[in-house]
């Protein structure tokens, strides 16, 4: 029988915990550490330039950032319905509820004794305080750090200047969904300032039916919605929660009043709650229930989850990003889109109203899948890896970590570099794209190397990557044999 006992990291602080050995039966209950293991429900943290290998150079003489695209994740939220997300939370509430209102005289032990004076107390979907601010800080520190650069901000200028230069209003995106709606407006508030509705255009793209919508491309995508086919990453869900969660079911079992009969599934969904009520409410006392080594599992829970559902590991993990990646290459090219065959909304596409060319930057709002597939688009083989769907604990060395692609307020950026004065070429070519080498920028036709993800530099292998099999893959009348991970992210005849 393994002991659990709370740690006193208070006394202990961030620093000595990083070297101080954590064992197995350890319960971690530092929110800053444990945090740091909620996969897409991780609070927003810059990754280290260098953390996805590249190390990052500087530009050279003369050279600048000319235009950046945003592809951007909301904030912090209320639970979804998701599996891995609040698939659980509800029927162990329910299941609480139903017990403790059968015997009220029920007592919940030791550790548990919070849930004697317990109820649940979260919503579902929306965006919370914390994620606004998440959403506010980003659009402030996109001022900060490109802004004054790509609007030319004068000495002492505070923020974006509407009246300082007359321009035509830039175009921001986002999917109608309140939470990603009122993430584009909060980041707005941080890039453009107090009251600034009439310095830029939100336009606002349907989610929620089978509309072709990049941002939200699981929509259009009919085969995405179709259990039979895509249930891999619930698949794997499924799989994996026994497998680092079953001592943590016994154990916490054991402070239950008779008749609570808890199962596995609500194991998890307490783990969860934690997260939830920590966003929510600032604190979770389910928090101080696991060990840093079932924090470790619960990490990997969430990339299964979002590799076999999205990305490399599902048939339509390319499809459901090449859409966004067909409009960064158009906008890179300064062209519009006439035609869709993918998530594409051509009507939208074609028209420099709705899809204007040569704005100093583009800001999407969408949701950690997409970016996620836009990953795969990319054909980023950094990140296609064979992950085992049972492995406890994981390989600490994967690549493919949510925690650190898409934690809330995730962003995934591409930068335009302009060398005109340091390359003949480009004195002609002016938006003569340039892909960033190990040792600076070099001249190439408009190809880029590298992408940023949340500041860490991620290398693209090639940007030809990006064919997709849409309309097989979204359309086509196929089966999976095998409930497991495709190879590439893709399906063909
Ligand atoms: C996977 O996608 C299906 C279909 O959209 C959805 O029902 C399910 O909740 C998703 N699961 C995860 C783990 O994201
Ligand atoms: C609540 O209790 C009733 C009666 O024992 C049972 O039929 C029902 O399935 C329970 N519901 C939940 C969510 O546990
Ligand atoms: C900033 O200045 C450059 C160089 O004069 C000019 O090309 C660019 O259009 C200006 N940007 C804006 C947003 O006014
Ligand atoms: C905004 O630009 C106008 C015109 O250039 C200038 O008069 C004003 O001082 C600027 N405001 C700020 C806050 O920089
Ligand atoms: C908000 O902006 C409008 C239009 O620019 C202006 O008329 C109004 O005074 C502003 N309100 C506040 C509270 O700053
Ligand atoms: C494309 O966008 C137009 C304009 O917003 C809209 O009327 C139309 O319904 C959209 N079509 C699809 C397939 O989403
Ligand atoms: C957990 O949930 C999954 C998916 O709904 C279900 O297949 C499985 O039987 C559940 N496990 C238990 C112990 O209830
Ligand atoms: C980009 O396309 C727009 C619209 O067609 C055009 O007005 C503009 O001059 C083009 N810019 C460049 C740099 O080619
Ligand atoms: C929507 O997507 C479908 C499938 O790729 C495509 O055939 C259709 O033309 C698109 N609609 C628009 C308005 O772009
Ligand atoms: C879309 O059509 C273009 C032109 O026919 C083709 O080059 C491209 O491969 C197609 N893309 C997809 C995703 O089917
Ligand atoms: C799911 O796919 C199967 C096989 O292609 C098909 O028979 C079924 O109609 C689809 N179901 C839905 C809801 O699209
Ligand atoms: C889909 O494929 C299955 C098996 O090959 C076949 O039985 C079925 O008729 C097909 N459905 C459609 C709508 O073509």
């Amino acid at each position: 029988m393994r002991t659990r006992s709370i740690l006193l990291l208070v006394a202990l602080g961030a620093a000595s915990l990083a070297s101080s050995a954590i064992s197995d039966s350890d319960v971690v209950d530092d929110l800053d550490v444990i945090s740091q293991y909620w996969g897409q429900l991780t609070p927003y943290n810059d990754n280290k330039p260098s953390f996805f290998g590249v190390e990052k150079v500087g530009l050279p003489d003369g050279c600048g950032i000319e235009q950046v695209h945003i592809l951007h994740r909301h904030g912090q939220r209320y639970p979804t319905s998701t599996i891995e997300d609040g698939g659980f939370m509800e029927p162990f509430a329910a299941k609480f509820k139903n017990v403790t209102s059968a015997h009220p005289s029920a007592q919940f032990k030791g550790p548990l004794e919070f849930l004697n004076s317990w109820t649940y107390q979260l919503g579902k979907g929306l965006l919370i305080g914390p994620g606004s601010v998440t959403e506010f800080t980003a659009g402030i520190r996109f001022w900060t750090q490109y802004g004054r650069l790509l609007y030319n901000a004068t000495a002492g200028q505070p923020g974006y200047n509407a009246s300082s230069v007359k321009r035509k209003n830039p175009v921001l995106r986002t999917t109608s969904q309140t939470r990603i709606l009122e993430s584009a407006e909060y980041w707005a508030t941080g890039f453009f300032g107090f009251n600034s509705t009439d310095s830029y255009d939100l336009l606002i793209i349907p989610e929620g039916g089978t509309e072709n919508n990049t941002l939200a491309s699981y929509d259009s995508c009919t085969n995405d919605g179709n259990s039979s086919i895509y249930y891999i990453g619930d698949y794997a869900v499924i799989n994996y929660i026994p497998r680092y969660l079953t001592p943590a079911m016994a154990c916490i079992s054991s402070y239950l009043p008779d008749g609570f009969d808890l199962n596995i599934n609500d194991t998890y969904g307490i783990q969860l709650i934690c997260t939830y009520e920590v966003a929510v409410f600032g604190e979770s006392d389910f928090c101080s229930l696991f060990t840093l080594a079932e924090w470790e599992g619960f990490r990997y829970l969430m990339d299964l989850a979002h590799y076999g559902n999205y990305s490399f590991g599902n048939p339509t993990g390319r499809a459901q990003g090449i859409g966004y990646v067909q409009e960064l290459l158009a906008r890179l090219r300064n062209q519009t889109i006439t035609v869709s065959n993918t998530s594409v909304n051509a009507t939208i596409d074609s028209n420099l109203s709705t899809f204007p060319l040569g704005q100093p930057f583009y800001l999407d709002m969408s949701h950690d899948d997409i970016l996620l597939s836009v990953v795969t688009a990319l054909s980023i083989e950094y990140f296609k890896e064979n992950l085992s769907m049972s492995a406890y604990p994981p390989d600490p060395k994967r690549h493919f970590m949510v925690s650190h692609l898409v934690p809330f307020g995730a962003r995934l950026e591409t930068e335009v570099i302009g060398c005109a004065s340091a390359n003949p070429e480009a004195k002609t070519k002016a938006s003569t794209i340039y892909t960033l080498g190990q040792n600076g920028y070099n001249p190439r036709d408009a190809i880029h190397k590298f992408i940023c993800m949340n500041n860490g530099i991620v290398p693209l292998d090639t940007i030809l990557g990006v064919l997709a099999n849409y309309q097989y893959a979204c359309f086509g009348n196929w089966t999976l044999d095998e409930l497991k991970f495709v190879e590439d992210g893709n399906i063909f005849p």
